[in-house]
């Protein structure tokens, strides 16, 4: 069994980035490149992520500016804040730290970042670039996360059945469209899915996406396998594991990824590349 080291690559892709903005900072006169973390309400795992962001960011020769609101912050508010940042010239990247409190409107103060700066790919019109194979799409960190790891390893995707457990907006449908887009036959599952284990088994590649602590057993796969979890649980002793019982299904799939240490840090590497994409393009 090949393990699909999230980790590794992510530590590689750190020093590919550093060495990028360093060459661009020498040859011209740009700021470094900068990424607004909007951030509302103080979830510890916000925290934690957003901890994550600023290493990396240190890590290529980037800056963050962190914007924190309280729970209780109006829409408007934000709205307002984010339109600022779309203002400032010395901001790249603008991200709003996910969850938000319910009682927002997630879509449409998202949807208020200048898809320029919009490197999570989640706007409106990102997401509809990504509908229509348009060129520009910035693909979500998740879902460039996912490609990078499958295509490092050198897994072939195209012409490949691809099955994605989960069709969230943020996670699973941009990852089955990533997918799709490189010529993958993708097949999207959910709770209403009859007879799941069927349905995983004819994967060549089954990404797990469901944020469900082990849904993937030893019944949902085969062999040959790749298997990509995505999936990130905390048991009650507070450990974070994945979708996928990876005990139990890794002497039977080819390759697989861990949790942690798989698409965790791939979705961290992959937002700054997206950071450092938009950098280039609006200096
Ligand atoms: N590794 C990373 O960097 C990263 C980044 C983002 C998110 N995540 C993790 O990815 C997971 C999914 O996140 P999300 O935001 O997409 O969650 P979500 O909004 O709760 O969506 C979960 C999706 O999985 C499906 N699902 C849940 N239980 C299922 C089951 N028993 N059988 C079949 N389908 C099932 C749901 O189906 P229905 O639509 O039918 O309800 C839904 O479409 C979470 O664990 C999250 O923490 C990881």
């Amino acid at each position: 069994m090949i393990l699909l080291d999230g980790k590794k690559l992510r530590n590689l892709m750190a020093d590919s980035l550093k060495s990028a903005v360093a060459e661009y900072l020498q040859e011209n006169t740009a700021p470094q490149p900068k990424l607004a973390i909007v951030q509302v309400g103080d979830l510890p795992v916000s925290k934690a992520y957003i901890n994550q962001k600023k290493l990396f960011a240190e890590r290529i020769g980037a800056k963050v500016l962190h914007k924190i609101h309280p729970d209780k912050v109006s829409e408007t508010e934000l709205i307002e804040e984010i339109k600022k940042l779309n203002k400032n010239k010395s901001v790249h990247g603008i991200i709003v730290q996910l969850p938000i409190p319910d009682e927002l409107d997630k879509q449409k103060i998202i949807d208020t970042i200048d898809p320029i700066k919009d490197v999570d790919g989640l706007t409106a019109t990102n997401i509809k670039r990504l509908w229509t194979n348009d060129e520009r799409t910035v693909l979500p960190a998740t879902a460039l996360g996912v490609i990078s790891l499958l295509q490092h390893y050198d897994i072939e995707i195209e012409g490949k059945k691809a099955v994605v457990v989960g069709r969230s907006t943020l996670v699973g449908k941009p990852i089955a469209l990533a997918l799709l887009r490189e010529n993958a036959t993708v097949t999207i599952c959910h709770r209403l899915t009859k007879n799941l284990e069927e349905e995983t088994r004819r994967a060549d590649i089954l990404v797990a996406a469901a944020g469900s602590e082990h849904l993937i057993t030893k019944d949902h796969v085969k062999a040959g396998q790749v298997i990509i979890d995505v999936g990130i649980n905390f048991t009650k002793e507070e450990h974070m594991v994945g979708d996928v019982d990876f005990e139990a299904v890794k002497d039977i799939v080819a390759a697989i990824s861990p949790v942690p240490g798989g698409v965790g840090p791939m979705t961290v590497s992959s937002l700054f590349h997206n950071l450092v994409e938009a950098w280039k393009t609006q200096n």
